[in-house]
């Protein structure tokens, strides 16, 4: 399966990253970046980082450096200032590539028809090639994407982040037609990092090591900012979706995105009783097998000590 992972890297983007370079299942065709959790300049470089980490020889494409139309918002409370703080990676040596990341996407998909897209960050990017190339949205396969809530926000009390950046994106990727598969709050809340994975990933290795140090000051961070022992794996269900999709539980519902509300602003509108009889634009997911997750998840990392 042919994808490309639009991410702003941060570090749960960085495990998302690396789950698809290990599994076999996955052809990652590139990586492109948005601004999100750090500034366009970070996310990239993060990217990059990750990648050079264990050579993985994949092209990283530079995107919108600003949301459609509301002002830039970063997580330095979360991703710390850098976007991945926590570790002392070796510094990217890998080239931005020239191309932007909107333009690599329409390259991809004049080329392949069997594409699917992975935004675990704003959607800015996803939003402004479908502004850009319209006759190329039906050559979309797929979009599984990280982002929203049904019952509850992390920036808001109603929105997630990488909504709650770029709501007026968001909008306009729900109401594409594409299919989506959409990994919300809900249920990446319950595959959540605790000591025994940092301990596991600690024993695959010295890389492994600097991840494991990336993921201690990740739970650091929801430990002070929410109060929770144990940090949410959010970006890495798109990609165990993909490879696993039977260890979630999914339905099938009309999501909509809020864009004028004052409490609202941001807020992924899921009708879960079907009360609008709107067509059912998303398969969002509800339920994840924890222990599969893991196991799979591990599983598949320790593939990169062989790489
Ligand atoms: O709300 C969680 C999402 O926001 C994740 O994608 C995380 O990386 C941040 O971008
Ligand atoms: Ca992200």
């Amino acid at each position: 399966m042919r994808i490309i992972l639009d991410c702003d890297p941060g570090h749960d983007d960085a495990f998302a990253i690396l789950l698809s370079v290990a599994s076999k299942e996955i052809e990652l065709l590139g990586v492109t970046t948005v601004v999100g959790n750090s500034y366009l300049e970070n996310t990239t470089k993060n990217a990059r980082t990750v990648l050079d980490l264990f050579d993985i020889d994949v092209p990283v494409f530079a995107g919108c450096d600003k949301p459609l139309f509301r002002n830039v918002i970063v997580a330095p409370d979360i991703h710390g200032k850098s976007g991945l703080e926590g570790a002392q990676l070796p510094p990217a040596k890998r080239p931005i590539e020239r191309l932007h990341a909107v333009d690599f996407i329409a390259q991809t998909l004049e080329k392949y028809s069997d594409v699917v897209l992975v935004p675990t960050g704003p959607l800015t990017n996803i939003a402004l090639f479908m502004i850009r190339y319209p006759h190329l949205i039906k050559r979309i396969a797929l979009i599984v994407l990280m982002g929203g809530g049904i019952a509850f926000g992390n920036v808001t009390p109603a929105a997630e982040f990488n909504i709650f950046a770029d709501p007026e994106a968001a909008k306009i990727v729900f109401q594409s037609g594409v299919p989506i598969v959409m990994a919300p709050l809900d249920v990446t809340h319950q595959v959540v990092v605790t000591e025994e994975e940092v301990r596991k990933m600690r024993l695959l290795g010295a890389k492994f090591d600097l991840l494991a140090d990336l993921l201690v000051f990740f739970k650091s961070t929801y430990k002070r900012v929410f109060g929770i022992e144990g940090v949410p794996l959010h970006d890495p269900c798109t990609v165990m979706y993909l490879i696993h999709p039977e260890i979630f539980e999914t339905k099938d519902y009309h999501v909509d995105v809020e864009t004028k509300g004052e409490l609202t602003y941001g807020q992924t509108v899921v009708d879960v009783w079907r009360t609008t009889g709107k067509t059912l634009n998303a398969k969002v997911m509800l339920r994840a097998d924890r222990m599969r997750f893991f196991d799979l998840f591990f599983e598949k990392l320790s593939q990169l000590r062989e790489a």
